[in-house]
């Protein structure tokens, strides 16, 4: 992290057109603000429900909002109008469902935003083998979504997104669905691709201590209509190790205090 601030959100608020019958519909964002510094894991918890997938939606330009301003990169981006989904590839999206397409194999997947964005090159395909190797996927390259594990899938999705290496990357709840020991591993491999670049990443959850275990701050979100009602600086000194969350230091307490606050 070098203290530049990566993307500021200021005073954003969301709802949806009413439902037919309906005058006027519900707040789902209010007044919600929030930075996240060059490099910095940003981790959000919030029960489901909240608007965690809405508020993501709209910083990658897949949504619009109600009202609010959203800084990236020292300049405000335009939130009504027409939307620019991505931001022109500087804002990666690994969404809550992994979305790879079916008919496409993984190694096909994967370079898939590379190919669009016309950047498939030899350093690129290194790249992506790279990544595949990292995350144990080297060897299932012609495999087609059907024929791989939910962990499988959703690792897919992580690497196909930081193969063509957009300055920030949202996730939204990439680990959901699959069984714990897998979790841990896919925890482990985040840990570990993030290291390798240090991105700027907004990891989002509703499980507190993935949040902890992730994180350099973790902010905690109101229900619906929500905003930032805690943030806190995770001070667990890094490599951290993810098989035990609660051995880690500071973790139980810092779980307490979150847990607490989500009431
Ligand atoms: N397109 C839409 N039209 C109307 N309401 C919507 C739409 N998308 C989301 N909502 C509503 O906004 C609220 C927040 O939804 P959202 O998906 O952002 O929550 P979430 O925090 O991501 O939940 P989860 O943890 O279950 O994924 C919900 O009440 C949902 O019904
Ligand atoms: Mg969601």
């Amino acid at each position: 992290m070098n203290g530049t601030t990566a993307l500021e959100v200021r005073g954003l608020s969301k709802r949806f057109a009413p439902r037919k019958g309906q005058t006027e519909s519900p707040w789902i964002l209010s007044d919600l603000s929030f930075s996240v510094a060059d490099g910095e894991l940003l981790t959000m918890v919030g029960p489901s429900g909240a608007g965690k997938t809405t508020l993501l939606n709209i910083i990658c330009q897949v949504d619009a909002a109600s009202g609010g301003e959203i800084v990236f990169r020292g300049e405000t981006m335009q939130l009504g109008g027409a939307l620019n989904p991505g931001l022109s590839c500087h804002i990666g999206y690994v969404t809550q469902d992994d979305n790879l397409l079916p008919w496409r194999t993984l190694i096909e997947n994967v370079t898939f935003p590379l190919k669009v964005q016309g950047r498939l090159d030899a350093a690129a395909l290194a790249h992506v083998s790279e990544l595949m190797k990292t995350v144990n996927l080297a060897g299932f390259e012609r495999y087609y979504p059907h024929e791989m594990s939910g962990g499988m899938r959703k690792r897919a999705s992580l690497i196909r997104t930081l193969a063509y290496d957009p300055p920030i990357i949202l996730m939204d709840e990439p680990f959901g669905a699959v069984d714990a020991q897998t979790r841990t591993q896919l925890q482990k491999d985040l840990l570990r691709l993030w290291n390798l670049g240090r991105k700027t990443i907004v990891f989002v959850t509703h499980d507190i201590g993935e949040a902890i275990a992730l994180g350099d701050r973790v902010l905690v979100l109101s229900r619906s209509p929500s905003r930032v009602i805690a943030e806190h600086r995770i001070s667990i000194p890094r490599p951290r190790d993810l098989s035990n969350f609660y051995a880690l230091e500071g973790f139980a307490d810092l779980y307490e205090t979150v847990r607490k606050e989500l009431l």
